[in-house]
């Protein structure tokens, strides 16, 4: 049975098990109709998620959303507790999308269009990240305000009156950074209006790291249009970023923005590929969705390397804050990275954000997941279930402060 988040309930599924509060209260029986009262009662009450029916009739639709999810899964290891928690997950995901009367896309649907007139700045044989990197650098540069911040978000003795001068000559980074106050990431209960008293509760350290993440974010543009869809590409940064961020916490890392901007930018190699070899990447998209590989497998054998290695030579030379950096470039193979626990929330993010986008694209192969980074965690397998449900509720507001 689906199991779904309360802010996805709607009137008129049917809820498959007993619906029981803390104290063991029957809100809902096993077989009963969700009214739309049912759903304020829900939330008033603090019920995360319930499990519901499969609308009637839909065994053939379940047994559709469990084939379309497997080969989603194909790359996993299928006996992994973790794997087979998040499988049932996606696949509620997808049946529900095709209750809603979505087509999932076929092979032919999911090729990139019109991308012939895309051409690469040098041929794929004789690129290699460092060249990668160097020709990018050369000819864009980072704005005088990224250094400012970051001096501020490495320092010790961070000024208030600083961070807010440099934030404040920037309208289009106020106006991000106190949204993302006021957005569900923090909970707040009264509205954040000046970035003093954004300051003031989310701390100098932290708000400046925000502030470094969201500059370089704006560094990001010119991508073809073709050949990725910037929004989604976001939606999928954004979300690794908030569950990162949701693991952080559960693993008693509290308020650290270091997660949260990691996983907005843990794919940033990926979008130096789009503007540097727009053509190669589209053959190890299309690599990818053929043989049913994760796009890093499908980049080993077109490039040779990986978008991994290209955000270390990047953010290096961009002399990024080292710990927020190594997050990013260990996010496909945690145990290699300088502390594999922390590596390893970005890594399970990043496997979880794609999780969440199965019925959205559906167009890719999980990442290869590492089942010791999960255990590097010491979360339980049911860990997942939660993480997913708070990230529900969160998304689409964080979504809003972004797009
Ligand atoms: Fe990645
Ligand atoms: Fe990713």
């Amino acid at each position: 049975m689906p199991r779904i988040a309360i802010a996805s309930l709607k009137p008129g599924m049917v809820v498959a098990s007993d619906v029981v509060t803390e104290q063991g209260r029957v809100i809902l029986q096993r077989g009963k109709k969700v009214e739309s009262f049912h759903l304020q009662l829900l939330k008033g009450l603090c019920i995360e998620a319930v499990e519901i029916e499969a609308p009637s009739g839909d065994s053939d639709r379940e047994e559709q959303a469990a084939a379309y999810a497997r080969d989603f899964f194909a790359f996993v290891n299928p006996d992994s507790q973790v794997m087979i928690e998040l499988f049932r997950f996606a696949t509620g995901l997808v049946g529900a999308r095709l209750a809603e009367g979505w087509i999932p896309p076929s092979l032919s649907e999911r090729r990139a269009q019109n991308v012939e007139q895309l051409e690469d700045v040098f041929p794929v044989e004789f690129a290699d990240p460092a060249r990668i990197v160097a020709h990018e650098t050369e000819l864009t540069s980072f704005p005088d305000i990224y250094f400012k911040l970051k001096e501020e978000a490495e320092s010790p003795k961070a000024s208030v009156r600083t961070l807010t001068d440099l934030v404040s000559r920037d309208m289009g980074l106020t106006a991000k950074l106190l949204k993302l106050a006021n957005s569900p990431l923090y909970g707040l209960p009264e509205s954040v209006e000046s970035i003093e008293r954004a300051i003031a509760i989310i701390g100098i350290q932290e708000l400046s790291t925000l502030a470094l993440g969201i500059t370089a974010i704006n560094y990001f543009h010119g991508i073809p249009p073709e050949l990725v869809d910037m929004r989604r590409f976001w939606r999928h940064s954004i979300s690794t970023g908030l569950i990162a961020k949701i693991i952080a916490n559960a693993i008693g890392e509290m308020k650290n923005e270091r997660f949260f901007i990691a996983g907005l930018l843990h794919d940033c190699g990926r979008l130096i590929l789009f503007k540097k070899l727009p053509y190669a990447s589209t053959e190890a998209l299309l690599y990818a969705r053929e043989n049913f590989v994760p796009i890093v497998e499908a980049e080993r054998t077109v490039f040779e390397f990986t978008h991994t290695d290209l955000s270390t030579e990047l953010l290096a030379n961009w002399q990024f804050p080292k710990h927020i950096a190594e997050l990013i470039n260990f996010h496909h193979n945690p145990q290699d990275g300088p502390d594999p626990r922390l590596n390893a929330v970005v890594h399970v993010a990043d496997i979880m954000a794609n999780a969440v986008d199965i019925a959205a694209d559906g167009m890719y192969v999980l990442p290869p997941f590492d089942e010791a980074a999960w255990n590097a965690l010491g979360l339980p397998p049911s860990a997942v279930g939660r993480v997913m449900t708070a990230f529900e509720t969160e998304v689409m507001e964080t979504m809003r402060a972004f797009v």
